[in-house]
């Protein structure tokens, strides 16, 4: 088993990983020292897989924990959700003491987390991340929130949890279409912030087999830009990198056909070629970057689903934007990223026509 500590003063906390860790969850919430009873937040595709096994486990460490299950997909991490969690909880005598298990993938996490952040001014929090995408990104670094019809992750409170268990076993049962979305974010880790990882990626097999190492490394990088920037101050923005076109994308699919990873893909083969124009990256470098996504089975192309003012129209909600300002993530090389005001309109537009 690895452990990767997220330093945030008193908000620290460990990121465990490896395989059969579902099983070992009790003593792991009895060293993290959350209250006896609590509620396991899961998807409809998780629940029937993993959900009651987790129960067990805890029921025999001493814990009571009810199950709620949402309809699996992006169209639950919405306000309609959250209010139907929110009128479960009351019932089930949780007090300030009591957890709330996210058991799934980054929508059970973004929506879980954001419930436990306001429900009683904030339950513990632990993250029990089954997807890839899930355990390389999103159960790491605090943030929480649902869409909203207009644009992604409006509504949303930054709230760390108390403790993630990335059980790798749980993989297994990913479809391979979510393990590949997944690997758009692990490939986006090495872009922007460890050219080694990168060339490590691209050497391996597509996806790579040591899934240990994977998570490890994107969760120490994660967690290192995260504690340098908790709240997105700085820094911490580069882990957008190919979001802006990317969430938009969702944004005008209404999160349908298009998974965040393959959406993210695209959006990234867009951000080289804005880093070619305006970062600095080198026209190798940019073309590597596609080349490892596609070799991964990624998509890497627009296509012509969505027209230009629509994307334009959606990228204004970016919430990197500051007075109405567009901003990038470009990358200087592989492996080091930044937040650019310098792309214009017309660098935007040729890039997505590029990009189609
Ligand atoms: N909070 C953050 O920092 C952050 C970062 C990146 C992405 N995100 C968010 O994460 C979401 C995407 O996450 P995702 O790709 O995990 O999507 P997801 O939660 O929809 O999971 C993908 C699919 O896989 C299924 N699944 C999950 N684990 C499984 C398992 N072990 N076996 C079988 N099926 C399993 C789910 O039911 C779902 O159908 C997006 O909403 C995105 O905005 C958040």
């Amino acid at each position: 088993m690895d452990r990767v500590r997220v330093e945030l003063g008193e908000r620290s906390y460990d990121i465990f990983i490896g395989a059969g860790l579902l099983s070992q969850a009790a003593p792991h919430l009895k060293a993290a020292g959350v209250g006896n009873r609590g509620v396991i937040i899961t998807d409809s595709n998780v629940a029937p897989l993993y959900a009651g096994k987790l129960q067990e486990v805890l029921r025999g460490g001493g814990f009571a924990a009810e199950i709620v299950t949402v309809p699996a997909g992006e169209s639950s991490k919405s306000m309609r959700q959250v209010n139907r969690l929110i009128d479960r909880l009351p019932a089930l005598g949780l007090d300030r003491k009591s957890f709330v298990i996210a058991l799934g993938g980054g929508v059970v996490g973004d929506l879980a987390g954001f419930v436990a952040g306001i429900y009683l001014r904030g339950l513990a929090f632990v993250q029990m991340p089954t997807s890839l995408l899930a355990q390389v990104d999103s159960s790491v670094g605090g943030k929480t929130g649902v869409n909203l019809p207009q644009g992604k992750n409006l509504v949303g409170v930054f709230y760390q949890p108390r403790l993630v268990l990335a059980d790798t076993g749980l993989l297994a049962s990913l479809p391979d279409r979510e393990l590949r979305s997944g690997y758009a974010e692990v490939i986006k880790h090495g872009a922007i912030y460890d050219a080694e990882f990168f060339n490590w990626l691209e050497r391996a097999e597509k996806p790579a087999q040591d899934l240990v190492h994977v998570v490890r490394r994107c969760c120490e990088i994660k967690g290192d830009v995260v504690g340098k920037d908790e709240r997105e101050s700085g820094l911490r923005a580069i882990l957008n990198f190919g979001h802006t076109i990317g969430h938009a994308m969702e944004a005008l699919s209404d999160y349908v056909g298009l998974l965040h990873g393959e959406a993210i893909s695209i959006g990234m083969c867009c951000a080289a070629e804005l880093s070619v124009r305006r970062g600095g990256l080198s026209r190798p470098e940019a073309d590597r970057i596609r080349a490892s996504l596609a070799a991964t089975g990624l998509p890497t192309k627009i296509g012509d689903r969505f027209n230009m003012s629509d994307l334009r129209a959606a990228m204004q909600l970016d919430k990197k934007n500051v007075a109405g300002k567009q901003r990038f993530v470009l990358l200087k090389r592989l492996g080091e990223a930044f937040v650019s005001d310098a792309v214009t309109d017309r660098d935007v537009e040729e890039v997505i026509n590029v990009c189609r």
